[in-house]
This record gives structure tokens, sequence and C-alpha cells, in this order.
């Protein structure tokens, strides 16, 4: 099967019911994503399919067949994407672990909704679990970022 990941086409002839989060991590080498809870309930492994947040723990590499993925290493070549500056303004993380999966949640939901109500946010960041309990940084960040997407 063939997909692009971070603008990079890919071949993969391998198990097509190996979760999206296996091949990013362990086939291309892109760790930024991350396993939790491994049963798409809390969002730190999100990256983005056709430009839709997805759990990458519950998503076979076969729903990828011919789309583009987007890591939170691809998401912007210098790590400026709006969202990103957000989340260092802010200060958002503590532990980091599920930081990765907030950010690509929060670049979909804008890119979705640039200009999205605080319930929106609220709403749209709520399967994005964070057991550091970084989540008003991270909704004071979003509404940051809202303002430059
Ligand atoms: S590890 Fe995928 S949703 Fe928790
Ligand atoms: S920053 Fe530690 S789990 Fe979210």
């Amino acid at each position: 099967m063939n997909l692009t990941v971070n603008g990079n086409p890919q071949e993969f002839g391998g198990d097509p019911n190996m979760p999206l989060l296996w091949y990013v991590r362990d086939v291309l080498g892109l760790t930024g994503s991350k396993f939790a809870c491994g049963t798409g309930l809390c969002g730190s492994c999100t990256v983005h399919v056709g430009g839709e947040a997805v759990r990458a723990c519950i998503t076979p590499v076969s729903a990828a067949e011919g789309m583009e993925v987007t890591t939170i290493e691809g998401l912007d070549a210098e790590g400026n994407h709006p969202v990103q500056r957000a989340w260092r303004a802010h200060n958002v993380p503590q532990c980091g672990y599920c930081q990765s999966g907030q950010i690509m949640q929060a670049a979909a939901l804008l890119s979705q909704n640039p200009d999205p109500s605080d319930q929106e946010i609220l709403d749209g960041m709520s399967g994005n679990i964070c057991r550091c309990g970084t989540y008003q940084r991270i909704f004071a960040a979003v509404k940051t970022a809202a303002k430059e997407v």
C-alpha cells in the first residue's frame, strides 16, 4: 500500500491491520506520537489522516492507504505552527506525555473551525486526557492560537 507521511511518499508491504501508531513509531521512527491507553480513549496517539484527527492506536494502517498522514513531527518543519507557538507562550506541558496528541487535536480543531467558541474548544478537546491536569493552559493556548490561524 501507498501513503504519504509528513509529505513523504511511503510504501508499506506489511500487515494492513497494524495500528497506524505502530507504523509511524516502529516502522518510520516517528516517536512523537505516544501510546497510552491503546483503546482510543485518551488521545495521546492523535495524528491527522486526511486532515482529520484520528486515534492512531485503534486505526489500522490500511485506513491511511492513499491518504496524507501528518504526525507531530510534520505539523510544521520548524515547530512553529500557531498551536505550537501558543503552547510555548502558555508553557502548557507538564510531563509532556499527552502533549503531542493535544497539539494535533487542537490543530485539527482549528483547521476545521478557526474561530471556536469556548464551548467548542472544550468539546473539541474533551477526548484528550492529561493526567497532569494542564487543561486550563490547553484551553488558553487554543484561544491564543485561534487568533493566529
Ligand atoms: S493511546 Fe490512542 S487513544 Fe489512548
Ligand atoms: S502533561 Fe503530563 S499527561 Fe499531560
